[in-house]
């Protein structure tokens, strides 16, 4: 499990992550003391489709005011606009201190640290009690975990009676291997793509109701269509998700059109609702 944890880590390693933004946001000659999340979204919600898949999936349920926890939340874009928009009070967990460390900064820059707090942690051993929150919420973590059953327990087992999982993932269509690297996976070793159908069978076995699900991907694939179009045109922007992805980042994301494209892969949304 060590082990495992450090590759994940290093996987989304990125030094000095937090400055970096502070730098970029700087050479934009924005005024740090005025930063908004609008500025700030190019960067900080690490999946396909970005903040516009989550807004859409946070509008499919009812989230006013709730308490919220978001697994693998990354360095906390969707847990600030549950909390800007929806007044949801949000904790993030994520394996990378880096991460963690950033969201914190960056809820700080846009005045939202006292809605969002975010702590390094594993999905697989989530450090609240029974029944902690209202909505669990995770969005392209899954792929780094082998062990489903327990991701999907402990999700379970901190939600309260009622509660609601909401989630935006990537799944496998076959056996087919995709090609690395992709965003989470530079190889083999921590990627770990489940199906759909496995997915519900463990939350139909946890006695979880599926309430509404969405198929994503070819809204997926025009976004990455897009997004290359507008690379081609004019170069990485000045703060996307080639800060957390680096030189690698056409490489990875086209290793996933290339996924769909080969129908390797799916992209889904969906919620599903504690018994
Ligand atoms: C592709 S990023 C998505 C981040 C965020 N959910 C978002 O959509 O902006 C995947 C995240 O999952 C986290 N992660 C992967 N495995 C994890 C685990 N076992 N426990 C906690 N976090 C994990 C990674 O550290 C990374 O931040």
């Amino acid at each position: 499990m060590e082990n495992y944890n450090a590759l994940v880590e290093n996987q989304y390693h990125t030094p000095g992550l937090f400055e970096d933004i502070l730098e970029r946001l700087n050479q934009q000659e924005l005024d740090v003391n005025k930063v908004s999340r609008a500025n700030i979204s190019g960067v900080d919600e690490f999946h396909v489709r970005g903040a516009e898949v989550s807004l859409e999936l946070a509008r499919e349920a009812e989230l006013e005011n709730l308490k919220v926890l978001d697994v693998g939340c990354g360095i906390g874009g969707p847990a600030r606009m549950l909390a800007d928009q929806f007044n949801c009070r949000v904790t993030g967990i994520d394996l990378s201190q880096e991460y963690i460390r950033t969201a914190q900064g960056l809820s700080e820059l846009v005045g939202l640290h006292s809605k969002t707090e975010f702590l390094q942690g594993s999905a697989l051993d989530l450090p609240f009690k029974k029944g902690s929150f209202d909505v669990v919420w995770t969005q392209h973590v899954q792929m780094n975990i082998s062990d489903k059953g327990r991701f999907y327990s402990e999700i379970n087992r901190v939600l309260a009676d009622r509660g609601m999982l909401l989630y935006y993932d990537i799944f496998r269509k076959n056996s087919s291997e995709v090609n690395y690297p992709v965003p989470w996976a530079d190889n083999s070793s921590i990627s770990f793509l489940g199906t759909i159908k496995n997915m519900d069978h463990i939350l139909g076995e946890l006695g979880f109701l599926k309430i509404h699900t969405t198929d994503q991907t070819s809204k997926a694939m025009q976004f990455l269509a897009d997004l290359f179009e507008k690379l081609k045109m004019n170069g990485p922007p000045k703060l996307g998700l080639n800060v957390l992805m680096g030189k690698s980042t056409r490489e990875k994301l086209g290793n996933i059109l290339k996924g769909i494209e080969e129908e390797k892969i799916v992209l889904q949304s969906g919620i599903y609702k504690k018994q």
